[in-house]
C-alpha cells in the first residue's frame, strides 16, 4: 500500500495552504482515498527564505529534481504565472504524472494543449481552484449541470477586487490602502495590474465560459475593463441611488449571435443577491434551461479556501490512481466554435 507522492511546484499563499490541509486532515484524507498521500519535494525560487515546511518534504530549486524522480504521481503547480508553469505541468502530463494546477493564465490560454496532453498520456489534469477559490464551480459546470443547456454565467469572480471595492464602499478607504491590504491578505496576484485590471476575471470566465457553452473562448474574445478608473465619488453617488459598484464577470448565449463575455464594473441594485457579496467573497450565477438558476458562493481567494480546492483534486485523482480510473475523462470545451467579436 504505498504512498501516493506529490511534488509541489511553489510554496507562497497557496502551496503554504496546501501543505496545511493535506497535514491537518490526514487522517480524513487516507480514509476517502484508502492511501496515504504525501508531498516528497517542494520546489520553489528561493531556497534561502524561511518557511513552515515539515522535514519529510525536500525543498529544491531545480524542477528536474522532479521530473526525473519516477516516484512522484502528482505535480501540483502553485507557482503562477505563464512562463515557466505552462512547460512544467506540459512536461509533466508527458512524463506521465497527473496534474493539479490553480493557474488561471495558463488553463485560460492553454487549457487545449493540457487537455490534448493528459488525454494523450492517460493521466488527469484538474484545475478547480483555478476560478472561485474554494467555491466549487468547474466540476459542478461540467458534471452536475452537464445535462442543461446553459443559457448565462454570471457574478463577481475575484476576490481582490472585490475586498477593495467593499473597504472602498463601506469603509472609505481610498484605492491603493486598500490594495496594499488585499496583496498583505494574499488575495492579490503576484502582479496586481491583473485584479485590477481586470485581466484575471477576464482570465476566469473565459474558463468559465469554456466549459458552460462546450466551446473554446479565447481571452481575446473577452471585453475587459477592470476598477482602476473607480473614483470615490461614483461609489458616493452609486451609494446615493441605492446601487454598489461591483466588478462582474458575465457571459450570455445571445440567440443568432453567439456568446457574448464581458467584465466590467457594474451597478448593481441594493436589493440584488451580488450587492450583499462582500470582502473577498465570490459569487457566481449559474443559469441552464432546466434547472433554472442556481448560485455558488464562498471566499474566492487567500490560503485556506483556495489550498481546499487544490487538495480535492489531489484526493479525486488520488482515487483514480487507486481505482485504476486515471485519463478517462476527456474535455471537448476548448474546441473551437462560434464566439461574437469583441465590441472595443
Ligand atoms: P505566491 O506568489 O504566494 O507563491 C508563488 C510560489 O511559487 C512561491 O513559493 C515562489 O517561490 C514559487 N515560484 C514562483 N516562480 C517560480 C519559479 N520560476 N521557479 C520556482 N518556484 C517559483 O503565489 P500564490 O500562492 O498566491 O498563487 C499561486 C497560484 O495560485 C497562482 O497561479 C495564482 O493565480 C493561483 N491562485 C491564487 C489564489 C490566492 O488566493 N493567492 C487563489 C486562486 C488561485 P519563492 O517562495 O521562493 O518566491
Ligand atoms: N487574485 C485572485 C483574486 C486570486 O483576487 O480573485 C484568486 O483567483
Amino acid at each position: 500500500n504505498k504512498k501516493i507522492k506529490i511534488g509541489l511546484l511553489g510554496s507562497g499563499t497557496v502551496g503554504t495552504g496546501v501543505i496545511k490541509v493535506l497535514l491537518e486532515n490526514v487522517h480524513e484524507i487516507t480514509q476517502k482515498i484508502g492511501r496515504e498521500v504525501a508531498i516528497t519535494k517542494v520546489l520553489v525560487r528561493d531556497l534561502n527564505k524561511k518557511r513552515k515546511i515539515p522535514s519529510t518534504c525536500t525543498i529544491i530549486d531545480d524542477f528536474e529534481e522532479i521530473i526525473n524522480d519516477d516516484s512522484i504521481d502528482i505535480v501540483v503547480e502553485v507557482m503562477g504565472g505563464e512562463n515557466p508553469a505552462k512547460e512544467y505541468m506540459l512536461r509533466a502530463l508527458e512524463a506521465g504524472k497527473h496534474v493539479v494546477t490553480a493557474n488561471k493564465d495558463v488553463v485560460a490560454k492553454y487549457g487545449k494543449l493540457m487537455f490534448e496532453a493528459a488525454e494523450k498520456h492517460k493521466v488527469d489534469f484538474m484545475f478547480e481552484a483555478s476560478v472561485g477559490g474554494g467555491i466549487p464551480i468547474i466540476t459542478p459546470l461540467k458534471q452536475c449541470l452537464t445535462a442543461n443547456k446553459i443559457l448565462e454565467v454570471m457574478g463577481i469572480v475575484n476576490g481582490t477586487t472585490n475586498y477593495m471595492l467593499t473597504k472602498m464602499t463601506n469603509e472609505k478607504l481610498d484605492y491603493h490602502t486598500v490594495l496594499t491590504e488585499a496583496q498583505a491578505k494574499g488575495y492579490a496576484e503576484s502582479d496586481p495590474i491583473a485584479d485590477v485590471g481586470g485581466l484575471d476575471a477576464a482570465r476566469k470566465i473565459a474558463i468559465l465560459s469554456s466549459i458552460a457553452f462546450n466551446t473554446r473562448v479565447h481571452l481575446d474574445d473577452v471585453y475587459v475593463e477592470g476598477i482602476t478608473a473607480i473614483t470615490p465619488e461614483d461609489i458616493e453617488y452609486a451609494r446615493e441611488l441605492g446601487y454598489v459598484i461591483k466588478l462582474l464577470a458575465i457571459a450570455k448565449d445571445v440567440p443568432a449571435y453567439g456568446i457574448d463575455v464581458r467584465v466590467h464594473p457594474a451597478l448593481v441594485p441594493n436589493t440584488h443577491p451580488l450587492a450583499s457579496v462582500n470582502d473577498v467573497f465570490n459569487a457566481i450565477f449559474v443559469k441552464g434551461n432546466a434547472v433554472g438558476e442556481t448560485m455558488f458562493y464562498g471566499r474566492g481567494a487567500g490560503e485556506g479556501p483556495t489550498a481546499s480546492a487544490v487538495v480535492a483534486d489531489i484526493i479525486d485523482i488520488s482515487r483514480n490512481i487507486v481505482h485504476k480510473t486515471s485519463g478517462k475523462i476527456s474535455c471537448t470545451c476548448f474546441e473551437d466554435k462560434m464566439i461574437c467579436p469583441v465590441e472595443k
